[in-house]
């Protein structure tokens, strides 16, 4: 149905973009990093640039616009397969995407839900990353990061959109991503912002997105993700053109 040149879905995916970022209400941020304030602006949330206190995800409406392309190309286009996002926080991004799957009439692909439920892990001093990786951990209690499964599941139930399309993945992804139940994807978000957790993922996750799959990279910006990627890309051939979302993100879509 339309309505002048908007359609029903675009009205209902625009309202939820800015109710899971909490363009509506506009709650403070968390001060950390490079935030010094915590009054709400409205640059930052576009972006995906401050730590919100209340809104259920912190990647902005940019990088929300950006899950939507990517996720209605693979419906209209027919790429078969499921979204995962490793690395979720409050669940905003996953909600999000299961209203664009519900929005779109769409019930044979899964929003796959993957996190520690328990912020950033301690980086061990064995740890093979450790030479890039700062240590994020002491940034969890900072930004609020360290977010219960039951807290993103009561997330999930406020906008009516738990159901048997949602399944989680909770633990450290060292140990959840060898197993993953996961068989197909269309689109892959990572967004785990060290060396180890974008590795762990595609090294255990690409070969399973589909061709004319997305690879959507959060953490592009931070120099450890960055070279993760290219070490993966570098080591499996990858060549795909990466492109640039905002300041923080780029994706490449697999070739087909
Ligand atoms: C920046 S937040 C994700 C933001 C989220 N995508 C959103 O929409 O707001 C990073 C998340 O990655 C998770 N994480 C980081 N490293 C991890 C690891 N090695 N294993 C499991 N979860 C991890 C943290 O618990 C945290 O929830």
């Amino acid at each position: 149905m339309t309505t002048g040149t908007t359609t029903q879905p675009d009205l209902y995916l625009d309202l939820l973009k800015k109710t899971v970022s909490n363009l509506i209400y506009e709650d403070p941020t968390n001060v950390a990093g490079f935030i010094t304030e915590s009054s709400f602006t409205r640059e930052a949330r576009l972006a995906g640039e401050d730590y919100p206190t209340v809104a259920h995800t912190m990647i902005g409406l940019k990088r929300l616009d950006n899950l939507q392309h990517c996720l209605e190309t693979v419906i209209r286009e027919n790429i078969p397969g499921d979204f995962i996002e490793t690395g979720v926080w409050r669940g905003g991004a996953c909600i999000f995407a299961r209203g664009l799957l519900k929005a779109h009439g769409v019930t044979d692909r899964t929003v796959w839900v993957a996190d520690s439920f328990q912020g950033f892990p301690v980086t061990r001093p064995d740890d093979h990353a450790l030479d890039v990786d700062m240590d994020l951990h002491q940034y969890n209690e900072a930004v609020d990061l360290p977010t219960s499964m039951e807290s993103v599941l009561e997330n999930f139930r406020r906008y009516d959109l738990l159901d048997d399309q949602v399944r989680f993945l909770p633990g450290w992804f060292a140990d959840t991503m060898p197993t993953a139940p996961v068989e197909r994807l269309a689109v892959m978000r990572l967004d785990g912002d060290s060396y180890g957790a974008t590795t762990t993922v595609l090294d255990h996750l690409y070969a399973r997105l589909a061709p004319g799959g997305f690879a959507i990279i959060d953490d592009y910006c931070i120099p450890a993700c960055r070279q993760a990627v290219h070490d993966f890309r570098d080591r499996n051939g990858v060549h795909e053109e990466i492109v640039i979302i905002d300041r923080q993100g780029a994706y490449w879509r697999r070739a087909s």
